[in-house]
């Protein structure tokens, strides 16, 4: 039986992971309206993935036998900056999910809760791999700066994403 602290940690977990879906959402709709089309591409896999993660909690709430309290997500901006900006937000805001898997993975140990423990390692490692993804965007968009032919080689690059993942 899953505990309730425990339980409302993960139904918040859910909430924040569909936001970062409907955040990466609005960035591609904000890329695909500049035509920087690659950018558009892996923001709108950048947002699958996201729909993926709040699945993956919601499942193993279900496992559990516990209940799944959906929220209303909120409403993310519509009107962005540079790709330097978006990637940069979109850094930011992946440290702060990191900080949430975190507070989760120390209250699943307080509370002895193993399956949950098994699930946040999961999402700790997947954290790691974000920051390291999303910050090389932001390094590497750092060093293009105003080169716009620098910015249109690594939209091509990064509209080679084909997995969300
Ligand atoms: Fe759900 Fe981008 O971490």
């Amino acid at each position: 039986m899953i505990k309730e602290r425990i339980l409302k940690a993960l139904n918040d977990q859910i909430n924040r992971e569909f936001y970062a879906s409907y955040l990466y959402l609005a960035m591609a709709a904000h890329f695909d309206l500049q035509s920087l089309d690659g950018f558009a591409r892996w923001m709108f896999k950048q947002s699958e993935e996201e729909y993926g993660h709040a699945m993956r909690i919601l499942n193993h709430v279900l496992e559990r036998g516990g209940r799944v309290e959906l929220q209303p997500i909120a409403a993310p901006p519509s009107e962005f900056g540079t790709p330097l900006d978006i990637f940069r937000q979109a850094l930011e805001h992946e440290q702060r999910v990191t900080g949430y898997i975190n507070d989760i993975y120390k209250m699943a140990v307080e509370e002895e809760d193993y399956a949950t423990q098994s699930l946040m390692e999961w999402f700790v490692n997947e954290q790691v791999e974000e920051e390291d993804t999303v910050g090389r965007i932001v390094d590497r968009l750092e060093l293009a700066g105003d080169n716009r032919a620098a910015i249109l080689m690594l939209d091509a690059e990064l509209g080679q994403r084909t997995e969300a993942e």
